[in-house]
């Protein structure tokens, strides 16, 4: 029992030894309980779209270290206002602002506890303390080379749906000539000529069409010019901003989501002109701040009514990496739809396609699946077993 009467009359040193203790004791009781928390990291997601730990340099600097080299106040007051801070005249921070391009930290609305306990976080590589490995996000790398062939095949087919186009009209062309020749002109006599030419035109528009008519209503590499040029490249690309920094959504909900305009502000509030389009494009943003009016993008990824199709279940459960349906969205100036969106598209993935089903609670129902991994029965889950091809998964 702590009897405070009797700590009063205890020799001075004692009592300096009973502070020092009690001081050691808060101090680790505070690292050990308050700093560091799932709350920071929580925190840093919001930074994480233009900082790394130990990652290298993305928007900004590479945080590790960054407390061995700023002071804590200096650190507090940067990320609470680094735009006023720079205006005060600090040379650190304006030497730090030049460094980056430039470009504008946005202000944060944290505490001094919030954001020291992001630098526990930070000291501490990333991690909260005691959390497990499997809690460190990993995120998927999607194999380059791969999908620069998909951007080249892209263009191909692009090619030559242009080609079957200018095929189908010159054989069109031709049929008529032919009729006209056969009952008007009578240029050519040998009248076989006639039918040889249009019975060869007949049967390659009909390929044509069946081809045609088959993609008929997809609309794979389907590119339209958006109200704004925004730049997936100059974005995601060059500035290395996360693709959920913008569609936060695609973790929890059902869409990706395109991101309201005061998202763009907490860039382009600072930023105010690009380097290939100057203000003429960013200029957009303000006026449609100032008319409060949402931009008007145009959807580029379009599944017919009946297909219900939910990207937390893939990008958050199935783990499919966002490049694996969109291609490499952070080498396009103008988004593209790589994928035809089929059925068999669809089908085909979650015929292949492995589901992560070891420490997945999502997967914890399927114990028959359980059963049979464990004796060996099956050495892999597609999404197929779990019920991938049944109709009424995809269809209302
Ligand atoms: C939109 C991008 C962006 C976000 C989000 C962001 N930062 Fe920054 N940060 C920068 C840039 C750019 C710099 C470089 C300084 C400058 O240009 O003003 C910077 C600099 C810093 C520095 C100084 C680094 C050094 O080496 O001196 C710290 C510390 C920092 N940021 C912490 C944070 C924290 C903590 C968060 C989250 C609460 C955060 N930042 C969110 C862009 C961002
Ligand atoms: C398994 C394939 C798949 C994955 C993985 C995927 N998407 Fe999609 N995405 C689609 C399909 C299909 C549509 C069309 C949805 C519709 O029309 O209802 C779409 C639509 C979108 C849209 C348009 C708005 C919307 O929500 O419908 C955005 C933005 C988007 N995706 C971004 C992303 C991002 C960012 C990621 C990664 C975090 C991602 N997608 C991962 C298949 C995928
Ligand atoms: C996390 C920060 C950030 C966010 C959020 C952001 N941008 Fe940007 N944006 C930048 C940077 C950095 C540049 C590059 C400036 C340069 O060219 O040096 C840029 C450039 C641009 C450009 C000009 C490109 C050029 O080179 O001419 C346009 C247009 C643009 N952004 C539109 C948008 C729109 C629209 C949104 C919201 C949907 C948005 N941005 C959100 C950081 C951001
Ligand atoms: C700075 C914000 C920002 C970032 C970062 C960003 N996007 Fe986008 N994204 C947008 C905006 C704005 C649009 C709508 C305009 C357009 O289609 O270009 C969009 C559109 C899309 C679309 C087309 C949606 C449709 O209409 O069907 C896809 C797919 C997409 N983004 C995927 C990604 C992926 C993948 C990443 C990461 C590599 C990413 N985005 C990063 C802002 C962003
Ligand atoms: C690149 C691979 C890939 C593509 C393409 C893909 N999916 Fe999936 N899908 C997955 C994975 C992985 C899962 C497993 C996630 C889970 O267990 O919920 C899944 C699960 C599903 C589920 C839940 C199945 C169940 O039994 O719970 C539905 C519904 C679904 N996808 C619909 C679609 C539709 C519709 C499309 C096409 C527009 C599509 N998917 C395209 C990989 C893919
Ligand atoms: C993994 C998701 C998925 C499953 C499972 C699935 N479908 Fe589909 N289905 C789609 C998508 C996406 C489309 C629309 C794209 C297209 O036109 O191919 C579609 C289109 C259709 C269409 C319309 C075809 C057209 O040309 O408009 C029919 C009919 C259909 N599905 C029937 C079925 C039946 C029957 C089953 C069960 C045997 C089934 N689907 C299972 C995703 C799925």
């Amino acid at each position: 029992m702590i009897n405070t009467g009797i700590v009063f009359k205890k020799p001075l040193a004692l009592n300096a030894f009973l502070k020092n203790g009690l001081l050691i004791l808060l101090l680790l009781f505070s690292s050990l309980s308050f700093g560091q928390t799932a709350e920071a990291e929580a925190n840093f997601a919001v930074c994480k779209a233009c900082h790394t730990i130990g990652g290298g340099k993305l928007v900004g600097p590479d945080l590790k270290g960054v407390t061995e080299r700023r002071e804590e106040a200096w650190i507090l007051r940067f990320v609470k206002n680094s735009t006023e801070f720079i205006q005060s005249g600090d040379p650190v921070a304006k030497q730090v602002f030049e460094e980056n391009n430039s470009i504008p930290m946005p202000p944060n609305n944290l505490t001094d506890e919030q954001i020291k306990d992001i630098l526990l976080y930070i000291e501490n590589g990333g991690k909260v303390a005691g959390a497990s490995e499997a809690v460190v996000e990993q995120t998927p790398k999607p194999a380059q080379d791969e999908l620069e062939s998909t951007m080249i095949l892209a263009e191909k087919k692009q090619a030559e749906a242009q080609n079957l186009y200018i095929t189908f009209i010159i054989l069109s062309v031709l049929i008529v000539i032919s009729i006209f020749d056969l009952l008007v002109s009578k240029i050519l006599k040998a009248r076989w000529i006639h039918v040889v030419i249009m019975l060869i035109s007949v049967v390659v528009i009909g390929e044509i069409v069946f081809l045609e008519s088959a993609a008929l209503g997809r609309q794979q590499y389907y590119q339209p010019e958006q109200p704004i040029m925004f730049s997936h490249k100059v974005h995601a690309g060059q500035n290395k901003i996360d693709c959920k920094y913008c569609h936060f959504t695609a973790d929890e909900s059902m869409h990706a989501g395109i991101p309201p305009v005061n998202v763009c502000m907490n860039c382009h509030s600072q930023v105010k002109q690009g380097k290939l389009t100057g203000t003429k494009e960013i200029d957009k943003i303000y006026s449609a701040i100032e008319r409060n009016k949402p931009i008007e993008w145009i959807k580029v990824h379009n599944l017919p009514d009946h297909v219900y199709f939910n990207h937390a279940q893939h990008v958050n459960v199935g783990k499919v990496a966002c490049a694996e349906c969109h291609g490499p969205v952070e080498k396009m100036d103008q988004i593209i739809q790589v994928e035809d969106l089929s059925m068999g598209w669809c089908i085909q993935c979650h015929r292949e396609k492995e589901v992560q089903f070891a420490d997945n609670k999502f997967y914890d129902q399927y114990t028959k699946l359980h059963q049979q991994i464990k004796s060996g029965k099956i050495s892999k889950v597609t999404v197929q077993m779990i019920g991938g091809d049944e109709c009424q998964k995809c269809h209302y």
